[in-house]
């Protein structure tokens, strides 16, 4: 039996906008470590090897899978995860109402992952095609939805978005 002590390692993670000091082990995951050490389990977890995109997170404002980055690696890094998307008083945001009101999730596993994937990109889906926004959306897989109220929901929230800035 290996009795040698645990290796940890110091980091710190900005997430959601609080910063975070940890000690990880260098081979944690990053999904995991946002999972079991800071208790944010909207992020994830389907395939864990790069397939199907439910554990995506912004890094650094890009999507990025957590599943197939140790958290070692994203010391220093500024993440976003689905729990940063709705605001403090419970507002849902505008993707996150689009989502619900065009029918883009059934059993909502991949959700989050299409949520923060689309966070980017959101805002100039209407500029893209049917077949861009798809391709822009193609790291992420749902075996529920056929994709159809995906694109909707997409489409829909920039709209969604200025009517809630109306005046
Ligand atoms: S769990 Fe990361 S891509 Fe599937
Ligand atoms: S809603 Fe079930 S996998 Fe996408």
């Amino acid at each position: 039996m290996d009795v040698r002590p645990r290796e940890l390692a110091p980091i710190s993670l900005t997430v959601n906008g609080n910063v975070h000091e940890l000690e990880v082990e260098p081979r944690w995951l990053l999904c995991d470590v946002l999972r079991h050490q800071l208790g944010l389990t909207g992020t994830h977890v389907g395939c864990e090897h790069g397939v199907c995109g439910c554990c995506t997170v912004l890094i650094d404002g890009r999507p990025a899978r957590s599943c197939l980055m140790f958290a070692v690696t994203a010391d220093g890094a500024d993440i976003r995860t689905v729990e940063g998307l709705a605001r403090g008083d419970g507002k849902l945001h505008p993707l996150q109402t689009a989502f619900r009101r065009h029918h883009g999730l059934q059993c909502g596993f991949c959700t989050p992952g299409f949520l923060m994937a689309a966070l980017p990109i959101y805002r100039r889906a209407g500029a893209l095609s049917d077949d861009e926004l798809r391709e822009a959306l193609g790291g992420q897989l749902c075996r529920c939805t056929g994709y159809v109220g995906i694109v909707a929901a997409v489409r829909a929230a920039a709209e969604i978005e200025a009517g809630d800035s109306a005046p």
